[in-house]
């Protein structure tokens, strides 16, 4: 793989060179298969070329590729913001905007916030992830690599735990922090939002404790802060559900979207309560390509797809493969930890014999499954949990069969 043309800034998990995927298997330049437990890092819930998608794509690439909405909408915006309001299980009337990433539609709710609030600091949580660009960069709870030489970052901002079963660290820890926060650090009349992922991602698929969105819920309603649900990776299927924030009983102010929303096209959005998408003046939201017509019409596809049934059944299959075998594992090999996360969103932990982190053996399970046809994804701040990915499409068969190659991967180690 030449890569001397490419920013040696930018980190690859596995050096092949992709070639062609089909639902969860996808074949490198040299012909080799590999199971796919990444799926582009959440993008492909339903997996690489997923037929209605790939329909939807060449159908409205012959009708309109591109127009600027805020030019002049075209149907799938406006369509694709119809099927969304419905979609996203709140009580309230929504409105929102399209973009192109999910950094994007993390950006465009900090501007929301602020316009709408009048205020300017940002709360988010240890661990947490958001974004690359300069302002998410700042709301990510991990300096390494993000926030290295970048000088300073777009603020206020400021971090608490994520308390969470996956972490051992309690709401009663959490919420003593929020308190120190707010008698030592920062004015609560200061704070425009807290923003967090329901399931962290690349925290290591860690499930947020319910009992602290609902006592973070009552405070912001108390105090006029704007809760922003990240569910950029935790969404369109991944947790079994629509989405994770109705497992903590409580409902956001904005909430954002990307990754599996459209089929592998790149779209993101911010969807919230009306009066707040429209408290920035005219012109304040917007964006050249944010909102394409192709990428709406594979969203359009992807979620004509994720009935509740669907989702349902997806992902039960996925949780009862995943949470069998590791039991297993747990037993048989020393250095599985937890299985964090919750629905089919699973993550694996590594650890040493005394319980800390193990990225080093993971590191090698990762390239030994590689060797064997298997992708896999870490995640964790110490890079010792991985994620699994798996389309939710993935057949029951190739589940398994990457499940065997992942076990044998550990055999060899033990
Ligand atoms: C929870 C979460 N938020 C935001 C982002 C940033 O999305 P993008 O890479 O599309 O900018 C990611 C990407 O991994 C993510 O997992």
């Amino acid at each position: 793989m030449n890569q001397e043309s490419i920013s040696q800034s930018i980190a690859i998990v596995h050096p092949i060179t992709l070639s062609h995927g089909r639902n969860a298997e996808v074949w490198d330049t040299d012909g080799k298969r590999y199971i796919d437990f990444v799926g582009g890092i959440g993008v492909l819930n339903l997996g690489h070329c997923n037929p209605a998608v790939v329909e939807a794509i060449q159908a409205q690439a012959t009708r309109l590729t591109h127009y600027a909405f805020n030019a002049a909408p075209h149907g799938p915006y406006l369509a694709l913001m119809e099927q969304l309001s419905a979609f996203v299980p709140v009580s309230y009337p929504l409105a929102g905007m399209l973009t192109n990433s999910g950094a994007e539609a993390a950006e465009n709710a900090l501007k929301v916030a602020r316009g709408a609030t009048g205020k300017r600091a940002i709360i988010a949580f240890d661990g947490g992830f958001h974004g690359r660009t300069l302002a998410t960069l700042n709301l990510n709870g991990k300096v390494a690599p993000y926030k290295q030489r970048v000088g300073e970052l777009p603020g206020p901002v400021y971090h608490l735990p994520y308390p969470s079963a996956d972490t051992g660290v309690t709401c009663e820890q959490a919420l003593k922090a929020m308190e120190r926060l707010f008698s030592v650090e920062l004015a609560v009349e200061d704070v425009a939002a807290f923003i967090f992922e329901p399931v962290q991602g690349e925290g290591g698929f860690l499930a947020l404790d319910p009992a602290f969105a609902q006592a973070l819920r009552r405070f912001c309603d108390e105090q006029g802060i704007l809760i922003i649900i990240d569910e950029i990776q935790s969404g369109f299927g991944r947790t079994g559900q629509r989405f994770a924030f109705p497992r903590l009983g409580i409902e956001p102010d904005l909430l954002l979207l990307a990754k599996s929303i459209a089929g592998g096209m790149p779209l993101g959005a911010v969807v919230g309560r009306q009066a707040l998408m429209s408290a920035l003046p005219k012109g304040g939201l917007g964006g050249t390509y944010s909102g394409n017509p192709i990428a709406c019409a594979a969203a359009l596809a992807s979620l004509a797809q994720m009935s509740d049934e669907n989702l349902a059944t997806w992902g039960e299959r996925q949780e009862q493969a995943i949470v069998s075998r590791v039991a297993r594992w747990q037993g048989r090999f020393a250095f599985i930890g937890r299985l964090t996360g919750v629905g089919a969103m699973r993550g694996i932990e590594f650890v040493n014999a005394d319980g800390s982190p193990a990225p080093a053996l993971l590191a090698k399970v990762m390239e030994a499954a590689r060797a064997k046809g298997l992708l896999l994804m870490p995640s964790g701040k110490a890079r010792h949990i991985i994620r699994l990915l798996a389309p939710l499409t993935i057949e029951a068969e190739v589940l398994e069969e990457g499940l065997d190659i992942l076990e044998q991967c550990l055999a060899q180690l033990s």
